[in-house]
């Protein structure tokens, strides 16, 4: 149980520290992260009651068991609009986070107000957790990787590991065939020069396509 002078103190020292940040407004960002690489635990929006909407950033400070320092906070000196996403600091100090992405998971936790100055949550309270979905591998980029690795087997030897050109061949990266349509057509139908075979869209081979992607987008930015 939070004494209620403990939980004035807290709501005191977030006044207090936010008032010295405040004046600056930054720019929403998306949901609650958190950088394992740094222990830094990242709430763009939480809603305070009595000081306002503030993003504010916490670090790991203890691991057994856990602890969270707050680091930063800056009230928003535009309306902000909460949403479902929203971390909340709830009567008796609890700081509800309702989806922050850890790994392949998000969480939903609970903190506690545990210490006011620094202020620091603890408790740690896992409401629940969900696994993410991972998104769907661009086709873009796996033709770009495809044609990247047949592009080291079937041209390199010819126009340079960078398409910079080399004896046997002209430079990819000055030449004048920068759009895909005639690219593809050039390498499809007369490249590898000697075994123009070996590199065609057909069947279940998309290697022209490929390595035109990678071309365009890789060696020709
Ligand atoms: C045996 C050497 C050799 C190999 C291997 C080779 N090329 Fe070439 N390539 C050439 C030569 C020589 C030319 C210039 C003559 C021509 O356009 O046919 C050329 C021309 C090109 C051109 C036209 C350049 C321009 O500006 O007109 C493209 C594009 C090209 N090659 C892409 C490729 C790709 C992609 C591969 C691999 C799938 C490849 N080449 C493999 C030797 C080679």
């Amino acid at each position: 149980m939070q004494s209620s002078s403990r939980k004035t103190a807290f709501l005191l020292s977030m006044c207090l520290l936010v008032a010295g940040l405040a004046g600056a407004a930054p720019s929403l960002a998306a949901d609650a992260a958190f950088d394992g690489a740094t222990g830094v635990l990242t709430l763009p929006v939480v809603d305070v009651p009595g000081t306002g909407v503030v993003n504010a950033g916490l670090r790991l400070s203890k691991e057994n068991p856990i602890e969270f320092t707050l680091q930063s906070a800056q009230v928003y000196t535009t309306p902000v609009t909460l949403n479902n996403k929203s971390a909340q600091v709830r009567s008796g100090g609890v700081l509800y986070i309702p989806s922050v992405q850890v790994g392949s998971q998000l969480y939903e936790l609970n903190m506690t107000l545990i210490k006011p100055d620094p202020i620091t949550f603890g408790n740690l309270q896992v409401v629940g957790v969900t696994n993410v979905t991972p998104p769907a591998p661009d086709p873009l980029q796996l033709s770009i990787t495809a044609g990247e690795s047949r592009y080291a087997q079937l041209c390199a030897s010819c126009h340079g590991n960078n398409g910079e050109g080399a004896l046997q061949g002209p430079s990819l990266t000055s030449s004048a065939l920068t759009t895909f349509s005639p690219l593809r057509v050039k390498i499809n139908n007369t490249m590898p020069l000697g075994n123009s075979s070996a590199c065609v869209d057909s069947g279940s081979s998309t290697c022209a396509t490929d390595v035109t992607n990678f071309i365009i987008n890789r060696l020709q930015r």
